[in-house]
């Protein structure tokens, strides 16, 4: 029948994969349908249009969300929705479980959503793919990440900001030569130095992309609390908390996995290290939280 668009299986326009799955269902003019879908415990937030006529409209299509910000939030679940226009601050939500919404806007929003994200996804398949060895590691990162966030009851912004920072932590890796990031030997002192410019790039990459907090998280995500981190030499309270949980969380991950010139350490092992540096390299509050994490999850045993 003309004018009917039958879509089966799955069917967009077009996808783009983040640290969510944004799809095109369906556009005319000003006017766009899409597919967003969450994993369960991810913090996000709507953050409001250039434009006052833009209208956003969220219909919940399976899982839940909690939305607002600590003292006044709504649970929400399949069947509810909700709609902004013209906020003039940032709306927080955290999805509970793995969340399918409808999403319509009344501007085109889907390619200025993620034209930087696509981008940054792409630069960080580049980098991870060189390093042998952190295949997924940001990914892993940002899964710990969050979850000691969500522990630590830190507020929205703080954890979209943590979300966002957690994933691109390293993307900066994709300048450093391969020689030297799979060198399977110990590293000279000037091998060291330029691996240690990643987080300077990382940050440098992602400035201008989104708020200036997630580049400033990734700069310090090797600031060690007595100050013998790089690349600043940044003590205790000048780190920012995000960089410290991804500190604790990037740690933890490079243990657990095998590189060129040792085998992966089993958790146990890696927590034990974990805390005998405890307040000088590491939080307290923030590797202690994440222990109880991997208690409940089973993955630490005693
Ligand atoms: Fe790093
Ligand atoms: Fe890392």
């Amino acid at each position: 029948m003309e004018g009917l668009y039958i879509c089966k299986d799955n069917k967009y326009i077009d996808q783009v994969r983040g640290t969510s799955i944004l799809s095109l269902l369906a556009k005319k003019d000003n006017l766009e349908i899409m597919l967003y879908e969450f994993k369960a415990e991810r913090p996000n937030s709507i953050t409001p249009g250039d434009t006052p006529d833009l209208m956003e409209f969220y219909y919940i299509l399976e899982g839940s969300i909690v939305i607002g910000n600590k003292d006044n939030n709504v649970n929400m679940s399949k069947g509810d929705y909700f709609y902004v226009q013209n906020i003039k601050e940032t709306v927080p939500f955290r999805t509970v479980s793995d969340t399918k919404m409808l999403y319509i806007t009344s501007q085109p929003v889907y390619n200025l959503l993620y034209a930087y994200t696509d981008e940054l996804r792409n630069l960080l398949d580049k980098s991870e793919a060189k390093d042998i060895y952190t295949h997924k590691h940001s990914n892993r990162v940002q899964d710990y990440s969050v979850k000691i966030a969500s522990k630590l009851s830190l507020s929205g912004e703080i954890n979209y900001a943590l979300a966002l920072a957690s994933l691109f932590h390293d993307i900066g890796k994709c300048f450093i030569p391969d020689e030297i990031l799979n060198k399977p030997s110990r590293l000279s002192d000037f091998e060291f130095d330029y691996i240690k410019k990643h987080s300077t790039y990382s940050s440098e990459l992602l400035s201008g992309k989104f708020i200036e907090d997630i580049s400033k998280i990734v700069e310090q995500h090797h600031e060690r609390l007595d100050g013998s981190g790089y690349p600043n030499g940044l003590n205790g309270d000048e780190i920012r908390i995000e960089a410290k949980i991804i500190a604790v969380a990037d740690s933890y991950d490079a243990m657990t996995s095998d590189r060129a010139y040792r085998n992966a350490l089993t958790p146990e092992a890696a927590m034990n290290e974990l805390k005998s540096f405890i307040g000088k390299l590491y939080d307290k509050n923030v590797v202690l939280a994440f222990e109880q994490i991997l208690h409940d999850e089973g993955i630490l045993k005693n």
